[in-house]
């Protein structure tokens, strides 16, 4: 059968290289849903991978030198094979500028609506530029090896992923082209795109929609982003739109903007929770919450909350705690190192003002946790709080579900500024920013009679399986104006 080529471009690869103190290269697992979610993508339709190691390369660094992983990795990377990696190299300074300065520093923040946080800078958007350039040339470099693999048919896919690459396209298309080299060209957003009159904030707005608009398909996680997009491509650049069948006339091509909400591998999480060792193992009821440290997911706001929660309702101390964990993240940008150091104060608050001998209140994680105890936790758990600010889509919402495998099953709350409180209607909502009603929806959750818990867990369960992460990557190549299934792609 024709297989078509799949090449994937983002910033981060799934995996972190170290050299470990005898120098060879070892591979750790990276966190964040990019990575959960478009690993088992690239590995089942073989494809490549373009990105970032997580550290600065010598120069004469050749990609046959990635060690394979781990037999007992047990990450969703594991299957990926160092032959399907293609490694971007960039000098650490100029790195620096267009990673923590532009996509941590601007993006992160101005995409989710946060402008009180966002640092402008020329330099950092320069170098934003260079490094967009230098990840096209990787990924033509890809193109032509996959041109050269005479097993291909058909055209090759390049999906480039996330608010770090958002250039990369049009110069792809021209080195591509002075190449004769043909291909499809796809963005995917992860995080959330932003209304107009935020987005016009940054100076270089145009260059950015130019950039998406590069593509042939650009997709978000719902239509409130599209449309968005749309808006801000018929303001900012006076294109003409189509917003009842998201269309954009640019460059005199047709660009579409799809909904393609991410899905997880449901079927490898419940696998994953059938196996795991219990990890809580206290008698009292837990609440959970995952998150990378980011300020966008609202935990500040969770932890007073919960606060509040035990003022209104002194009946749980002693029968519940909340545990937290906190993966760490970013941490050189000064915004990331604030919010650890008002957690610590926060939680040793907390814990001092009403903690027992015996009991008390909160388990702060400061730390990574593997799949396969996370599964653990998920399942365990009495309530998961997902309670962002802003948040593209937030797979920790739906991993949760998929593991709760045990009868009578828990709660989720999710908060209605993510992606996931737009499409799993059955959670319990809640206001990040009320503290007062976030108390009332955990004492809720924590109250709800088993009837009601086992008929909102079994419909969110069955709406996350059928739309897991091969849903997504079906609707991906639908998008795409191809017939072709998942299974016709390969390297
Ligand atoms: N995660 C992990 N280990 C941890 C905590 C989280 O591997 O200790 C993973 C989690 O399973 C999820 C991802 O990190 O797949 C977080 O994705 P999400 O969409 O919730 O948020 P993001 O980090 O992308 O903003
Ligand atoms: C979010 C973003 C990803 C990013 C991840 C982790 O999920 O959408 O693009 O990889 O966070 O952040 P980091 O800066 O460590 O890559």
């Amino acid at each position: 059968p024709s297989k078509r080529s799949l090449i994937v471009v983002s910033n981060r690869l799934p995996f972190v290289l170290k050299k470990a103190a005898d120098g060879r290269m070892t591979r750790l697992a990276s966190a964040g849903g990019l990575v959960t979610a478009v690993a088992p993508v690239v590995i089942k339709g073989k494809g490549l991978w373009v990105g970032w190691p997580g550290l600065h390369l010598p120069k004469d660094f050749n990609d046959a030198n990635i060690p394979e992983s781990d037999p007992s990795d047990q990450s969703p990377t594991a299957g990926l094979k160092s032959e399907q990696v293609v490694t971007v190299n960039c000098d650490p300074d100029l790195f620096e500028m267009y990673y923590n300065g532009c996509c941590n520093g601007t993006h992160w923040p101005l995409f989710h609506s946060m402008p009180g946080r966002t640092i402008f800078s020329a330099d950092h958007w320069r170098a934003y530029v260079k490094v967009n350039k230098l990840f096209a040339e990787k990924t033509v470099d890809a193109l032509e090896r996959c041109s050269q693999n005479k097993g291909n048919n058909g055209v090759p896919i390049v999906w480039i992923h996330d608010y770090h690459l958002m250039l990369c396209a049009n110069y792809i298309r021209e080195l591509a082209e002075e190449k004769n080299i043909e291909f499809q060209l796809a963005f995917f957003l992860h995080i959330p795109f932003p209304p107009w009159d935020i987005f016009r904030l940054f100076p270089w707005s145009d260059e950015i929609l130019q950039g998406m608009l590069g593509c042939d398909m650009v997709g978000f996680h719902i239509r409130d982003y599209c449309l968005n997009f749309v808006d801000c491509c018929q303001r900012n650049l006076g294109c003409r739109v189509d917003r009842k069948n998201l269309l954009v006339e640019h460059g005199g091509r047709s660009v579409r903007v799809r909904p393609l909400p991410i899905g997880i591998p449901f079927d490898r999480f419940v696998e994953l929770a059938t196996k795991a060792k219990k990890v809580i193992k206290t008698k009292h009821k837990v609440i959970l919450g995952v998150d990378r440290l980011d300020y966008t997911k609202g935990l500040v706001n969770r932890l007073k909350a919960f606060e509040v929660f035990l003022e209104r309702h002194p009946e749980h101390i002693g029968t519940v705690s909340f545990l937290q964990i906190a993966v760490p993240s970013r941490t050189d940008v000064l915004e990331y190192q604030q919010l650890k150091e008002e957690m610590d104060q926060l939680v040793g608050r907390i814990n001092g003002r009403f903690s027992t001998a015996i009991w008390s209140p909160i388990r702060y994680i400061f730390g990574c946790v593997g799949q396969s105890e996370l599964a653990a936790y998920y399942r365990d758990a009495a309530v998961a709080l997902v309670t962002p600010l802003r948040d593209g889509m937030n797979l920790v919402a739906k991993e949760f579900v998929a593991c709760q495998i045990n009868e009578p099953p828990g709660v989720l709350i999710v908060s209605p500024f993510a992606g996931a409180g737009e499409t799993m209607h059955e959670a319990l909502l809640c206001n990040p920013y009320e503290l007062d009603a976030a108390a009332e929806v955990i004492n809720r959750a924590l109250t709800m009679p088993v009837d009601e818990r086992t008929l909102r867990m079994s419909r969110l369960r069955r709406r996350e399986k059928e739309h897991d992460v091969d849903h997504w990557m079906r609707s991906f190549m639908k998008a795409m104006g191809s017939d072709v299934e998942e299974d016709d792609i390969g390297t």
